[in-house]
């Protein structure tokens, strides 16, 4: 798995502290003109639809949140590193990497709907965004192997992390940990990605993230946005529909909202060109 660069790496140092400033957060980013470049391209782009430009990076971050703006510079700089298309053997990268879109605009719409904080919706979507990322040193290091598990997955009707476990001995879940780690993420981001298949076994504080974005990538799989190797997909039981106070009819109502919102949150395959 190749390494975050350093300046993300302080990014999330930095707002790790909650005291951190949008000043502070400023200032790092200040030092890599690529990274300051890609965050004003998104935060100008249909993504985001101020509707004005918006030229300082601080009135940015003041516009959008210091934790916003973060997980902008941690999404960008993960797409740019693991999106090139010789990282892709079993997975097909333009599928894989649809289903994460899908799965991170579904959960910031359902958390819209919800009435969650503006401020925080950033965060559904990063956390739905890199979910699955641990499928990606699977994929690579094991490339055929993997091809295997997914066809024993869909022969035998399979959630595909159940075939990991039983033909690798490690589910992306596992691998997604390792991978956050080395990347020293925390909160949210990291424990769905550690966590999103097992939600009963998750005792942390962001259970809300973790079982929307269960629902996003139940959704994305059924509707088949994009591709995840995971044909049949655990279906969220009865009561993560009750915590998250909606009706499982909400997910008819956003196949056309998903699909707009996909077509604007591509800018984020597009940042390096
Ligand atoms: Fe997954
Ligand atoms: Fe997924």
């Amino acid at each position: 798995m190749p390494s975050l660069p350093t300046t993300v790496g302080k990014v999330l140092e930095v707002c790790n502290n909650p005291k951190t400033s949008p000043i502070d957060l400023d200032r790092v980013i200040q030092l890599d003109p690529v990274l300051m470049g890609r965050v004003l391209k998104l935060i100008n782009s249909a993504y985001y639809g101020l509707g004005t430009q918006v030229t300082s990076l601080v009135r940015a971050i003041i516009m959008l949140g210091v934790n916003t703006v973060k997980n902008l510079a941690l999404s960008s700089a993960v797409l740019d590193r693991v999106s090139s298309k010789k990282d892709f053997r079993a997975l097909n990268m333009e599928g894989f990497w649809r289903h994460s879109l899908c799965v991170g605009v579904t959960a910031k719409l359902l958390a819209r709907r919800r009435g969650i904080d503006a401020k925080m919706v950033e965060e559904y979507f990063a956390a739905g965004l890199l979910h699955d990322i641990g499928k990606i040193p699977l994929n690579n290091a094991l490339a055929d192997d993997y091809v295997r598990t997914m066809s024993t997955a869909d022969r035998e009707g399979l959630a595909l992390f159940a075939a990991e476990r039983r033909a690798l001995g490690i589910d992306h879940c596992e691998a997604g940990r390792i991978v956050a780690e080395s990347w020293r993420l925390t909160g949210a981001i990291a424990d769905t990605i550690a966590w999103h298949h097992d939600l009963g076994g998750y005792s942390g504080e962001h259970g809300d993230i973790l079982r929307t974005v269960a629902v996003a990538n139940f959704f994305a799989n059924r509707e088949g946005i994009g591709f995840s190797g995971n044909l049949y997909p655990e279906k969220p039981s009865p009561e993560v529909y009750s915590l998250l106070g909606i009706e499982k009819g909400i997910l008819e109502e956003l196949v056309g909202p998903v699909n707009a919102e996909i077509e604007k949150a591509k800018v984020f395959l597009k940042l390096g060109a």
